[in-house]
């Protein structure tokens, strides 16, 4: 099975749709899978379409419905291989004795029997039929050989059947059928996850350290800024299976295996190369940089010499390396940090919002026990769920554990599975 490590909300569903009285609930099941954020196209066939139409289907998806193999017009849109590379999942639902008969077989003479040989994707069948249907030995015989062949079988419910038959041969409920499907997706992601690393195929930038912004030849401003946290995360991230760049500010800290590194000195020169890679592809994007936040106005051609008791030199704003990216097109999953004195929380929420990020972590430098210098850490970090703020706190621990619980706080973000306080 192919798979590929995109957010599952992401993930392309073929619904596929066959002739049975179910074909009602298979409408409300669009509408379900939809709500968990995926891209569902529908495939019917001629059965189907005697119980319900393709433009309610339409409709629903918001998607062309599939309908015909050897239409030229449908063909030159999206053909059947094209359709069968294009989807994460198959689900046939209903499937029906006839299409179950047609998958054992090997058929290939409609659009669904052909799609459903030339896919690579995980097919799941909920069949549906009269009671006396399923239990015949034809049907058993031909579920056996799918499910023989790798096919995924929803079992159908007992209960009274439109025919007046009661029995097994109902269709699960469309609610029950798109969490079964989310549930898959999580599941494979998670063991995914345990076999290559939580960020496995991510490509990660992390910014870290000071920026150092010149005077003259000679002088500069900065900031205390060690860069270990920075490191530390890059580190965890290279760890969790992620390609990863570093771009570091002007530290001495010895660059984390598998890391590749891009020294930056100034803000302006910190942006540049962030743009770079987003350009060069950048799934996550973490600043954890502590950047100048005014850099000199016009730094002198020549070393400015001594005079007078005062020296006055104007500065200027440097540009919001996190925000700038944040505001692009196809942007990263945007993660930043705050560094406060008070109002920890209140602030870190404000610049979540303020720099459109996606995630925030924050810590109180005031305490004297962790931040800047130090080598261990606290850190609360929030993240913006469409409507509502949502936080996890991480406990003190080294800077090393800390970037740890952060990449499984945003391997949990970008999988929607942190838990609301
Ligand atoms: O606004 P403040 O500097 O407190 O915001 C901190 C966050 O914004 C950090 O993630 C820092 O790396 C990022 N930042 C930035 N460019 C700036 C200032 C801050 O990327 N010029």
């Amino acid at each position: 099975m192919s798979f590929d490590l995109s957010v599952i909300s992401n993930k392309k569903i073929i619904l596929a749709v066959t002739g049975g009285i179910a074909a009602y609930k298979s409408a409300i099941l669009v509408r379900r899978l939809k709500d968990f954020g995926f891209d569902v196209r529908v495939v019917m066939t001629k059965g189907a379409q005697a119980f319900i139409t393709p433009l309610t289907f339409q409709a629903l998806s918001g998607n062309p419905v599939h309908t015909e193999l050897l239409d030229p017009e449908a063909e030159a849109g999206m053909g059947h291989i094209e359709l069968a590379r294009w989807a994460d999942l198959v689900l046939v639902a209903p499937a029906s004795c006839d299409t179950i008969a047609k998958f054992s077989a090997g058929l290939a003479n409609d659009l669904l029997s052909t799609l459903y040989l030339a896919t690579k994707a995980p097919v799941w069948i909920a069949p549906a039929m009269n009671q006396q249907m399923w239990a015949a030995k034809a049907t058993q015989r031909n579920l056996n050989t799918l499910v023989e062949d790798g096919v995924h079988v929803i079992m159908p419910e007992a209960g009274s059947q439109a025919c007046g038959d009661v029995g097994l041969g109902r269709m699960p409920e469309p609610e029950a059928l798109a969490q079964q499907i989310m549930d898959y997706f999580h599941r494979a992601q998670r063991a995914i996850a345990e076999k290559f690393g939580m960020l496995a195929g991510k490509r990660v930038v992390v910014t870290a350290g000071p920026t150092r912004e010149a005077i003259d030849p000679v002088r500069y401003i900065s900031n205390h800024s060690t860069g270990k946290m920075g490191f530390a995360i890059a580190a965890a991230c290279y760890a969790a299976g992620a390609k990863v760049t570093l771009l570091a500010g002007p530290v001495s800290l010895d660059t984390p295996n598998g890391v590749r590194r891009i020294n930056v000195s100034s803000a302006i020169k910190m942006l540049d190369e962030s743009m770079h890679q987003l350009e060069e592809g950048c799934d996550i994007f973490i600043a954890t940089a502590a950047v100048a936040d005014y850099r000199v106005a016009e730094v002198a051609e020549h070393k400015i010499k001594k005079a007078g008791d005062e020296l006055n030199v104007s500065l200027v704003k440097n540009p919001d390396i996190v925000a700038t990216i944040a505001q692009q097109t196809k942007r990263p999953f945007m993660v930043g940090f705050a560094a406060e004195t008070r109002n920890v929380e209140e602030y870190a929420a404000g610049k979540l919002v303020a720099k459109k990020l996606d995630m925030i972590a924050c810590n109180d430098v005031s305490r004297a026990d962790i931040g800047f210098a130090s080598d261990e850490n606290a850190m609360t970090v929030f993240f913006a769920d469409q409507y509502q703020l949502e936080k996890r706190d991480l406990e003190k621990a080294s800077k090393q554990d800390i970037a740890q619980q952060l990449v499984e706080a945003i391997h949990d973000a970008l999988h929607y599975e942190i838990e609301p306080v």
